[in-house]
């Protein structure tokens, strides 16, 4: 037997019991002839003495032990002598006296260090050595956290009536927006599988199918750019129910949340309960973005109006060529310094904006500002009033095409709220995002576009409008926000097949397409197919933001790299030329 007991279980109880305990050289001290090493396993860490009357073999091996060997000892446990106790360690009240110790397998000189006495290695050599970072305590409470949360989630739709459902992975093409990624076929020269964007299509199958309610922690796989937020393959908890409307999705899942957090992250809280709704158009209105934090306020003005004839050519032009001037109050840093508001400036630049007007209030009780020397006094306490400007406040404006004030404004005001720490990180602030246009025009290519996925349905009272006014239709679907990201997107379904052509006519779809890609669930839909509806909430966000990462890398056991590459195994890389034959390949990488 390797251990009798774990590292982490010891405490006075067993004080004079003989164990055997395997795992990990976590910290090594030398005092004179006495060697105390900190043993490592999964569930904790003990002190362990080896002292000069150790008998000489096991003295020997013992002067030769390095961080990270995996070692066994046997020993007893005996209660820290006064003074040495460490309140700080679950094990800190007693040490293991060894009297035997047996090598395992040594370690050779780390690439960085695991116990935490040094400083953060890069990203690619953390992902290289994968399996040394998640030795890291804070790797190891990231996945064991992750565990928590997918074992509540199975527990609870259990509860409520769900079945788990494993779908293909090698499948036909599923957008959701990114590129496939492709299999090639051997058996079929010249066909590809698809990897699911999302098991969508499957799920809605699986309602055809009677299932009624349906879950699965289900991997998606999504060829696009990445970002701390995106991986080509991630998780979602992908869920489908049928005879649902909007309500009983948002319901239930707002539900099973409320209880995760309280199970698994008790020392976090929500913002408020029941969660807020907001409508895509308040969102925007509101916050400059339709994943927002809504943990505080500064909240977007609108001061197009008072732009008007205001004398300030830059507002006047925006609001005369269709677009808008807002701004947001960031109270308290009337006092930020010119270089503090140039870096701002540069930072709604980089996102497309053409400049960043500001109104600093200082504490002292002056105005400084880029654009009221061209203003009357009246518009000055016009703009002040709305923007409800008091003495220490920084105004900071943006005027352009909407889209783009709200693109440049939104990510301000988050970065704003960082600086000001009104982004606490142990408040959850769940919100909904409903009421989402059904389509969006598509400039480039001339088309509208589904604003979630194709198979989602407009709201009934909006039905008529797809023949009149489509971009004016409403989706009946509603995105799951958390803090600044959207961590789950989900709608009610179309069920059956003449809104089903007439959607994909709508958004522009050959009908021989159309027919080829998605001809099965059309004629699933001509064989008594339940109203149905889902949603499918991100695990890696979510359990990100639990974790309080940056990153969704950090709750991901072996994830890509932001170039979309696995640097342990080195993937993706070179087909031998036989496999390639096999799949009737030919590889040109010529221009
Ligand atoms: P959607 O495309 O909105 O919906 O995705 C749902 C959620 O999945 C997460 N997500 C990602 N997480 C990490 N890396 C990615 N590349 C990535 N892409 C998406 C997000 C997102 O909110 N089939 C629909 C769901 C439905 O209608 O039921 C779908 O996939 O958290
Ligand atoms: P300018 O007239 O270009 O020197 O700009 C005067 C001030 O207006 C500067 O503070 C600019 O950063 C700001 N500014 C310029 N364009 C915009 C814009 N589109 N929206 C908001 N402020 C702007």
């Amino acid at each position: 037997m390797y251990k009798t007991h774990t590292c982490g279980e010891i405490r006075s109880s067993h004080i004079g019991q003989t164990i055997t305990l395997a795992g990990w050289v976590h910290r090594r001290r030398d005092h004179g002839g006495v060697v105390f090493i900190d043993l490592r396993d999964r569930f904790g860490m003990v002190q362990v003495v080896f002292n000069p009357d150790l008998p000489q073999k096991y003295a020997k091996i013992i002067s030769n032990v390095r961080l990270e060997w995996v070692i066994q000892i046997i020993g007893s446990v005996q209660k820290r002598p006064d003074g040495m106790v460490n309140p700080k360690m679950a094990t800190g009240e007693i040490e293991i006296i060894a009297s035997e110790v047996v090598i395992l397998n040594p370690a050779k000189p780390l690439p960085f260090m695991i116990n935490g006495e040094e400083q953060m290695a890069d990203e690619n050599t953390r992902l290289k050595y994968r399996y040394l970072d998640l030795r890291r305590e804070k790797m190891k409470d990231n996945l064991i956290l992750r565990h928590c949360v997918i074992k509540f989630i199975r527990n609870y739709l259990d509860n409520k009536g769900f079945l788990e459902i494993e779908t293909p992975i090698l499948f036909k093409t599923t957008p959701e927006g990114a590129r496939d990624y492709l299999v090639p076929s051997r058996v079929h020269p010249g066909e590809f599988y698809a990897l699911p964007q999302s098991p969508q299509q499957l799920k809605q199958m699986l309602m055809v199918a009677g299932m009624e309610r349906y879950f699965q922690i289900a991997r998606c796989f999504r060829d696009e750019d990445q970002r701390g937020d995106r991986q080509p393959e991630f998780t979602q908890l992908d869920m489908e129910m049928s005879f649902v409307e909007r309500d009983d999705v948002m319901v239930l899942v707002e539900g099973m949340f409320t209880n995760l957090v309280a199970e698994v992250v008790p020392h976090k809280r929500l913002l408020s309960q029941p969660w807020p709704r907001l409508t895509y158009t308040e969102a925007l209105e509101k916050y400059g973005k339709d994943n927002p934090d809504i943990r505080f306020e500064m909240i977007l003005k609108n001061i197009s109006d008072l732009a008007v004839g205001c004398g300030f050519s830059v507002f006047e032009n925006a609001v005369s060529t269709g677009g808008s001037v807002r701004g947001i109050n960031a109270t308290g840093c009337g006092d930020y310094t010119r270089k503090q508001i140039d870096a701002l400036v540069v930072f709604v630049q980089e996102l497309g904006a053409k400049g960043l007007a500001y109104i600093a209030l200082t504490s002292q009780g002056e105005l400084r500002s880029s654009f009221t020397k061209f203003l009357s006094e009246e518009k000055i306490q016009a703009i002040t009033t709305r923007m409800e400007a008091k003495q220490g406040d920084l105004l900071l404006f943006v005027a352009d095409k909407t889209s783009l004030v709200f693109e440049s404004l939104g990510r301000l005001r988050v970065k704003m709220g960082d600086a000001l720490g009104l982004r606490d990180p142990d408040v959850l602030a769940f919100c909904w995002v409903i009421d989402f246009p059904f389509v969006m025009w598509n400039e480039e290519e001339k088309r509208w576009d589904p604003s979630h996925h194709l198979f989602t349905s407009p709201l009934p009272q909006d039905l008529p409008l797809l023949d009149k006014d489509p971009g004016k239709a409403r989706g009946a679907q509603y995105d799951l926000v958390l803090n600044n990201y959207e961590v789950g997107g989900g709608s009610i379904r179309i069920h059956n097949r003449d809104l089903q052509e007439k959607v994909f006519k709508l958004i522009g779809l050959d009908p021989e397409v159309a027919q080829e890609r998605f001809g099965h669930m059309l004629e699933a839909f001509e064989y008594g197919t339940p109203p149905h509806g889902g949603i499918a909430p991100g695990i890696d966000r979510i359990c990100m933001l639990l974790a309080d990462e940056q990153n969704i890398r950090e709750v991901i056991a072996f994830p890509k790299n932001q170039a979309a590459r696995d640097v342990m195994a080195s993937a993706p890389s070179a087909a031998d030329a036989n496999q390639l034959k096999d799949l009737h390949i030919k590889i040109d990488l010529g221009k």
